[in-house]
């Protein structure tokens, strides 16, 4: 029998890829399938918390009891994490975030010739990064999706956006990452102390990780 010990805390979670169009049969996506952030907002419903889950296009079930704001471009998931988050005690940032997307969405189809084509993409804004600047109370809990240099690249991100924690997914790993439903992971904590854990069910990482969350706001 679970703990409700996030009873009474707001919890905004991010999870899944953000879609960015070309034409209206084109995009830029990226592999993300939403499991690993759908799997944090049901533990933290689980253990008390009024969760809202901001999440790009999935294939999954809404968790039930759960405020569920779907959105689909990087724009989009922006605009509703700045919505959210002054009112949340734990923001917990898992979605796929595109950094940049198509300069231009043609209206129409983009006709095939005999020339190659040329997008030109444009920076995103970086959600993470913006929201790590507005942090007062709340605590910040980022992902790092990497294929290389893991821990090295997810403390750089560590720092510069601000975060308390971030879950370091070296996506190139067995049974690990996009879409699969098991994880491996290592949680670096703003202290630089590095957790390493072994691969397991996405869903009992969700809980491990809200354990480390809520020994973090016990130490502050
Ligand atoms: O969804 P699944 O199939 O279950 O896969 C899970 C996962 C691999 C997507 C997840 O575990 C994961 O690693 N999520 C982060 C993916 C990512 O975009 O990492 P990043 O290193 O590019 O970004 C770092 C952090 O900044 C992330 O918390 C991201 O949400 C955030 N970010 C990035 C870019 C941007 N423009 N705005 C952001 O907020």
């Amino acid at each position: 029998c679970k703990k409700k010990d996030l009873k009474g805390k707001k919890v905004l979670i991010t999870a899944g890829p953000t879609v960015e169009d070309i034409d209206p049969v084109r995009f830029i996506s990226n592999r993300s399938s939403g499991k690993m952030g759908y799997a944090i907002a049901r533990a933290a419903r689980n253990r008390g918390a009024e969760v809202t889950l901001i999440t790009g296009p999935t294939n999954l079930q809404p968790p039930v009891c759960v405020n569920v704001v779907p959105v689909k471009t990087a724009e989009q998931m922006y605009n509703a994490v700045m919505e959210h988050f002054k009112d949340v005690d734990i923001a917990i940032k898992a979605a796929a975030v595109a950094d940049y997307r198509p300069e231009t969405i043609s209206n129409v189809k983009i006709k095939k010739n005999d020339e190659d084509l040329l997008i030109k993409l444009v920076k995103n804004k970086d959600i993470l990064y913006d929201i790590g600047k507005l942090k007062t109370n709340q605590l910040l809990v980022g992902f790092a999706a990497e294929t290389n240099d893991l821990l090295s690249n997810a403390s750089i991100k560590l720092q510069n956006k601000n975060l308390d924690m971030i879950v370091a997914n070296d996506v190139t790993m067995e049974n690990a990452g996009f879409n699969y439903d098991t994880n491996t992971v290592k949680i670096i904590k703003g202290d630089g102390q590095v957790i390493q854990l072994p691969n397991m069910l996405k869903q009992e990482l969700a809980d491990i990780i809200l354990n480390y969350i809520i020994e973090l706001k016990i130490k502050r």
